[in-house]
């Protein structure tokens, strides 16, 4: 007869072997959809306005009316994306949803203003976009009327053609995956990339230089190609990851918003090596 030990050594066998993929499984559009937008995707970065200790409020989440930016050319006020029917998008349907997320376009026709990051979240693929307006309607309803947006300069007629459908890389694929990771589902690249009239400049990605005022003062995007003098190229990997998800620098600095390390901090492991992956091949600049 088996003794116990085995029988539990094998046991533990079974739930390790079993387990994970149990769960990749069980996993929901809506699960897929609350994971996404609390950790990497950071909506709430924007669309969660802060209390005065600079924690996002969790009676209004998601409900939009923060100042996310104010200069020469807009003074952008978040959306509502609550499921609210009046304040909010309670009555769009998926689609429209997904076309406002993806292609910047609400029901009415009217185009949404920057800095929501079309130009990478027209890339998002069609699972984790439908996974996100999931998770959007078990969203609490919130009644919050968000000031307006003033837009100074003229927005473009369209952000692009209008996008039919986009299939995400295998997250086996580590360093395209950790791309989609940091483009079309975090934006990171927008951030960290020379931002100019037209949008952010990928031809000098990971650059970094943008200026960002807040409560805080003035945090500048930090050059993250992996240039050894300027970037993160003599970082170790567990530096990088502590940078993303605490907001502690290598010299030990607290780093300052906007980055979303509120949201970075629930990153899955794999998804983080995916990213830190990706960063290691943007070339030094
Ligand atoms: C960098 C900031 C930022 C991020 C990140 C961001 N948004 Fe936005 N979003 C905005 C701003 C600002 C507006 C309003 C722009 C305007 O007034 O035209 C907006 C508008 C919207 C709208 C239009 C709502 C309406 O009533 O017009 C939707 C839907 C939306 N965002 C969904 C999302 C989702 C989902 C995410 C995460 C995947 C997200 N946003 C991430 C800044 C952001
Ligand atoms: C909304 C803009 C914004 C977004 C989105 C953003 N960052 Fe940042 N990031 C910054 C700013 C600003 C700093 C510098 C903060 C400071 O110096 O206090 C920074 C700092 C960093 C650092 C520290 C580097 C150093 O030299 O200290 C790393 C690493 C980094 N970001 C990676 C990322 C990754 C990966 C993502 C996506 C998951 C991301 N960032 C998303 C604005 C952003």
């Amino acid at each position: 007869m088996p003794s116990y030990r085995t029988i539990a050594a094998l046991a533990a066998l079974a739930l390790t072997a079993f387990w994970p993929a149990a769960r990749a499984v069980a996993e929901t559009p809506a699960e897929r959809g609350r994971y996404l937008v609390e950790s990497i995707s950071g909506c709430g970065n924007c669309h969660t306005q802060r209390g005065p200790d600079g924690a996002p409020v969790a009676a209004l989440t998601l409900a939009g009316g923060a100042l996310v930016d104010d200069n020469p050319a807009f003074r952008a006020i978040s959306s509502n994306i609550t499921s609210d029917p009046e304040t909010g998008i309670g009555k769009w349907t998926d689609d429209q949803i997904v076309t406002a997320i993806r292609e910047g376009r609400r029901p009415d026709g009217t185009l949404i203003g920057p800095p929501m990051p079309f130009e990478v979240y027209r890339g998002m693929g069609d699972a984790d976009v439908r996974a996100i307006v999931a998770f959007l309607r078990t969203v609490p309803p919130v009644r919050n009327v968000a000031e307006k947006s003033v837009y100074r300069i003229a927005l473009p007629p369209a952000y692009g053609p209008p996008v039919v459908s986009v299939t995400a890389p295998s997250p086996a694929d580590h360093v395209a995956y950790g791309a989609y990771l940091a483009g079309p589902l975090g934006h990171c690249i927008v951030c960290h990339s020379p931002i100019g009239p037209k949008g952010a400049d990928f031809t000098k990605l990971g650059l970094g230089g943008n200026s960002f005022g807040g409560p805080w003062g003035t945090s500048v995007s930090s050059n993250i190609t992996s240039s050894k003098s300027d970037g993160l190229g003599a970082w170790t990997d567990a530096e990088i990851e502590h940078a993303i998800r605490d907001g502690v620098a290598r010299d030990g600095r607290k780093l300052m918003p906007p980055m979303g390390f509120d949201y970075y901090a629930r990153i899955s492991p794999s998804d983080m090596t995916a990213l830190i992956a990706f960063i290691r091949t943007i070339p030094p600049r």
